[in-house]
């Protein structure tokens, strides 16, 4: 069975609810990020400081291709990983790619949490963050299914991908 990929801009709540669905369908979980920064041995932010954004975008390509060919497997990639020709069409080809989409009304509320972790955030004002939000959304319109998040909590959106899952796959999770 294919792995699955969760794609959406920083901070939509990837790596919590891909952590839950994984949970309930007995998959592994892999965050795209986590593994790249245990290859550098160094937090995102040091990585863009210390090698730039080209490197972490090269191992980004390379960690996506390796995980995206295994199978049942849950991957949550960072926003910025289907800025890659490449990334999109190895996870296209290869997994069921779920776009997980929250309007620019509900994410800015959650900026403040971001900002210190996300190098791609840091020194730009909101209407610049709302540009790059906005000029964002073209590479997520490349996905197989997608959510909207907007008024849900993370496990109504875990639980609403599971039971897609279900009927798709005819499965039985053990709950
Ligand atoms: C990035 C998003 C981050 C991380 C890196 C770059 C981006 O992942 O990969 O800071 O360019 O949007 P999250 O989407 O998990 O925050």
């Amino acid at each position: 069975m294919q792995s699955i990929v969760f794609i959406g801009f920083m901070g939509v709540g990837k790596t919590t609810i891909g952590q839950k669905v994984a949970k309930k369908l007995y998959r592994e979980f892999i965050d795209i990020d986590h593994e790249i920064e245990q290859e550098f041995n160094m937090p995102t932010t040091e990585i863009f400081k210390k090698f730039g954004e080209k490197a972490f975008r090269e191992k980004e390509k390379e960690v996506i291709n390796r995980f995206s060919q295994q199978k049942l497997k849950i991957l949550s990639l960072g926003g910025g990983a289907f800025l890659q020709e490449d990334v999109r069409t190895i996870c296209l080809s290869n997994c069921i790619v779920i776009y997980l989409d929250l309007s620019w009304d509900y994410w800015k509320e959650r900026i403040g949490l971001l900002i210190d972790s996300r190098p791609v955030l840091q020194n730009k004002s909101l209407v610049e963050i709302e540009e790059l939000f906005k000029a964002r959304q073209e590479v997520y319109s490349y996905h197989h299914t997608k959510v909207i998040t907007d008024n849900l909590e993370v496990d109504e959106v875990a639980d609403y991908i599971v039971d897609s899952l279900k009927v798709t796959w005819n499965i039985e999770p053990l709950n």
